[in-house]
């Protein structure tokens, strides 16, 4: 879990303010859960035999209920849909969140403890349509982040009809190879078998590659939702690969599965999901309502810095400009006192130095250490002559101007060098 100050947090400003400006482009308005929830709200849907649930809530217990820090925003999203009706407005919502999300990872190189997930969810729209939609927006808004290589990999993992079928077709095959799986795929064998799909082990993929394929045991209505997103996409111009090993770690997605991963290899450490995300119709069920259609993506913000880092795409924090106020004796101070104040109501960044005593010398040397792009010395002969002595710290050149006009002279100087 970080502290997030200084430079590294100037990196994430123009981010956040890209990510908010694209998803008002595209419709989502913003909805902000808190960061608690009660646990059945991810038990009963991201899944018992996901690693979120099984080991990776941060959990409160209390005498009354079982509370967790929210490890992912799409169940908090629908219980909140749920809670206030949201679903029954007219025709598709939209909404996003960023949001920091909570999971007892083993952490490393792009993986926290505490990350800061950007999510955009659309409900109420069960069209393949929706689901190219959403793609499409991912990808705008990495491209308007800086990012250029990623791959966009989706898949279809089947629905309440067609996915038990393939499941027993698949444990059955897995169960003939079990001696070449690792340890922890021949423990999701008989919980989650295919989970198996997306393991790293170089063992666990050979025999991936040799597995059954979902796509050949999907119902006619899941060929067709997949088909049609990919014909949107091909519509829209949007770059993907269909994947089979696209499974998703998280029980509750029907259909569509996506995942963006990063193509330089090595740049999120292990990791390389820059984001991924799918449908869900069937997840508000299980906060007993019967029909809410949802698809959605979330992305961490700390893999997307780490992409842009490793990419040389970081925006270049704009150097600040600074007014540095240095009084000599006490008649200065309490007009370089005010000044400071105005300067700053008028949205000029000032500092100063409440010490009145200093000295020239000490309270150049200050405002160089400071950074300050100009100086503004007033002294008892500066006062006599109502003037101030304005020094351009970076030339070293100085000028003499009257005091009256002070803050609007530093004004146009500070616009003009920004
Ligand atoms: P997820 O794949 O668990 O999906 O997480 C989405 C993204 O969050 C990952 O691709 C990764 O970029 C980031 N992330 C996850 N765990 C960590 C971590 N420990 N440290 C840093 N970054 C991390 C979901 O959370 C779904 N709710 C996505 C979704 C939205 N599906 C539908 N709508």
């Amino acid at each position: 879990m970080n502290d997030l100050f200084g430079t590294e947090l100037e990196k994430w400003l123009p981010l956040e303010k890209q990510i908010r400006a694209t998803m008002a482009d595209f419709g989502f308005s913003e909805i902000r859960t808190p960061t608690l929830e009660k646990i059945e709200v991810f038990s009963r849907t991201v899944g018992d035999t996901s690693d979120i649930v099984e080991k990776q809530m941060y959990t409160i217990h209390l005498p009354d209920e079982v509370l967790v820090l929210r490890p992912e925003g799409t169940a908090s999203f629908i219980r909140a849909v749920i809670e206030h009706q949201l679903h029954q407005a007219a025709g598709a919502q939209h909404y996003y969140y960023y949001q920091p999300m909570f999971r007892h990872e083993r952490p490393q190189k792009g993986r926290l403890r505490q990350f800061h997930q950007f999510g955009a969810e659309i409900i109420q729209d069960p069209s393949p349509r929706a689901d190219a939609e959403l793609i499409a927006f991912v990808d705008t808004l990495f491209r308007r982040l800086g990012l250029s290589d990623f791959r966009t990999r989706i898949n279809s993992v089947g629905c309440k009809a067609c996915r038990p079928a393939y499941r027993e077709l698949l444990t059955q095959f897995l169960k003939g190879v079990t001696g070449d799986l690792c340890e922890q795929c021949q423990i999701r064998l008989e919980r989650a078998p295919m989970r198996v799909l997306d393991c790293k082990n170089e063992s666990c993929r050979t025999i991936a590659a040799r597995a059954p394929k979902i796509a050949d045991s999907l119902c006619s209505e899941c060929i067709e939702h997949h088909g049609g997103v990919k014909s949107a996409l091909r519509l829209l111009e949007i770059p993907f690969e269909n994947d089979p090993s696209i499974v998703r770690g998280l029980d509750y997605y029907v259909r569509s599965a996506f995942e963006f991963t990063a193509s330089q290899p090595g740049a999120l450490g292990a990791q390389d999901a820059l984001g991924g995300g799918g449908r869900y119709d069937g997840l508000a069920a299980h906060f007993g309502k019967t029909d809410i259609s949802g698809v959605g993506f979330a992305s961490g913000m700390e893999r997307v810095i780490l992409a842009l880092e490793a990419a040389r795409k970081l925006p270049v924090p704009t150097k600040k400009q600074m007014v540095f106020l240095a009084p000599l004796g006490m008649k200065a101070f309490e007009f370089l006192y005010r000044l400071s104040f105005t300067l700053k109501r008028d949205g000029i960044p000032a500092e100063m130095s409440y010490d009145s005593e200093k000295g020239l010398k000490n309270l150049l040397k200050l405002a160089d250490k400071r950074d300050a792009t100009f100086t503004v010395v007033v002294g008892d002969d500066e006062l006599l002559k109502s003037v101030a002595l304005i020094k351009t710290m970076k030339t070293g050149e100085q000028a003499e101007v009257p005091l009256e006009g002070l803050p609007a002279y530093l004004k146009n100087k500070v616009i003009r060098e920004t």
